[in-house]
């Protein structure tokens, strides 16, 4: 078997770690979760997602890691290796395709609203040199919306970001960016988390966030937690596979997984704790808030702080960031497998997966000018996209997933990749869940789905 990867290795345990975590804190943590906890009405949206990151997250970014490690290529052709190896069908491969397909839908989208954070940054730099300042936050990002122009030129900057990376392997520049730049994000976090304290209404937000309302929960609620759980992992799509085929031997797998776990969730839980008190001082409803919910109540409070331009500026620019590390990691996946399955070179695959992706993203641009008529079963089209992506496919991803790390994979291999030195119960522990327990509640939150119970 081999141990290195052909598209090159993590220099270190801590780049890994940087790598996972810069892909797994994104838009995900800052922009998703506040929407759809506003739109999921609040506390118990909260803890069914708390839940899910625990009982399916955990588990599967385990096992993805493992996977990743054990195979050492693209996710199709780990997951064909293994196969074969195990002696199990070659039908596992769609596991991989699925993914793909995912990370092309997800890559689409999440680089539209990539776009708007970069639009925003470049705003507040204008108003640092005199522009316009964002006097009413809810005309400025309406207007944005309605000018296709404006949004596929961003789209496409973002676009092009995320393929300079990934052409140049991601070893060198994400590493780098990763390792000085999220912790920048992470003290204008607290910066806005002091701003929410003062406001006198920390409680409100905290009571809406963390106060379940169980009268509220529903079929559709909880799988929506559920996808925001696997989309802000980055797991189901063989991301973090991907990423852990990179991963040197040695290190150890469950704590690598903890605490990118952990960290991801500390994230969106301080982003929300952050943002409703301001939704709330301002007098805005905090449910309901949608897609659009940090554009319009942000600004409202970099209009009054000291120095709101400038922190304006940097709370966007380095949400631009987190977003282009968590785009590296959709868009790697898909071209490491062009690099292994055919002659062209990483550059020439990168150009593709983006130019396929850009394209497809024009949809996401389109809906809500061109197209804001379309409805896909009550939902616009970008959000249609948003919803098979991440609650029907991420989920089934993180399926099979599991059951092919929990039954196909034998448990020797997946000891050794674990950690050879665990003591057997918490083996077992691990072993039982990802077979049953994880399995079991994706399989209940789909058939909720589907209508079937
Ligand atoms: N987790 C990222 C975020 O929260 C988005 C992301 C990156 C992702 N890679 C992924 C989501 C793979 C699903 C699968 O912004």
């Amino acid at each position: 078997m081999q141990t290195t990867s052909i598209h090159g290795m993590w220099s270190s345990r801590l780049a890994f770690i940087l790598a996972a975590t810069g892909s797994a804190v994104g838009l995900g943590n800052i922009w998703r979760f506040p929407y759809v906890t506003s739109d999921n009405g609040g506390g118990a949206f909260v803890l069914i997602y708390l839940a899910c990151i625990l009982l399916v997250g955990l588990p599967i970014m385990w096992t993805e890691i493992v996977i990743g490690r054990r195979g050492r290529m693209s996710p199709i052709n780990s997951i064909r290796e293994l196969a074969d190896d195990a002696g199990a069908s070659r039908k596992w491969m769609g596991l991989g395709i699925i993914g793909v397909l995912a990370g092309f839908l997800i890559l689409s989208f999440y680089s539209v609203v990539a776009g708007w954070t970069l639009h925003y940054g470049f705003l507040y730099l204008k108003e640092l040199f005199g522009g316009t300042p964002i006097t009413d936050p809810e005309a400025t990002f309406t207007g944005l919306l309605a000018s296709p122009g404006e949004l596929t030129f961003w789209h496409g900057l973002f676009m092009l970001m995320t393929m300079g990376v990934v052409a140049f392997g991601v070893e060198k520049g994400l590493e780098r960016a990763v390792s000085i730049l999220m912790p920048m994000l992470f003290v204008l976090l607290l910066v806005l988390l002091g701003y929410g304290m003062n406001t006198g209404y920390f409680t409100d937000a905290a009571s809406f966030l963390f106060r379940p309302d169980w009268s509220q929960v529903s079929g559709g609620m909880i799988v929506t937690a559920m996808g925001q759980a696997f989309f802000t992992l980055s797991l189901g799509m063989c991301a973090i596979m991907t990423y852990g085929a990179y991963l040197p031997s040695g290190v150890n797998i469950p704590k690598v997984g903890i605490t990118v776990a952990a960290t991801d969730t500390v994230v969106a839980l301080i982003a929300g704790l952050a943002i409703f008190p301001i939704v709330i001082s301002f007098g805005l409803d905090p449910e309901g808030g949608g897609a659009g919910l940090i554009f319009t109540s942000l600004p409202l409070a970099f209009a009054e702080m000291p120095f709101g331009i400038i922190y304006g500026f940097l709370f966007f620019t380095l949400l631009s960031i987190a977003a282009w590390t968590s785009g590296i990691s959709l868009m790697e996946p898909a071209t490491a497998y062009i690099v292994e399955s055919t002659n062209l070179s990483r550059k020439a695959a990168a150009l593709c997966v983006a130019a396929v992706a850009w394209i497809m993203g024009l949809a996401s641009v389109f809906s809500f000018n061109l197209w804001a008529e379309v409805s896909i079963g009550g939902r616009d089209v970008m959000s249609a996209i948003e919803y098979v992506a991440n609650d029907i496919m991420l989920p089934v991803g993180g399926l099979l997933t599991a059951l092919f790390g929990g039954w196909i994979l034998s448990s020797r291999i997946t000891r050794e990749e674990l950690d050879k030195k665990m003591p057997t119960w918490a083996f077992n522990a691990w072993l039982w869940i990802t077979r049953i327990v994880t399995p079991a509640l994706i399989l209940v939150v789909l058939a909720g789905l589907f209508g079937i119970i």
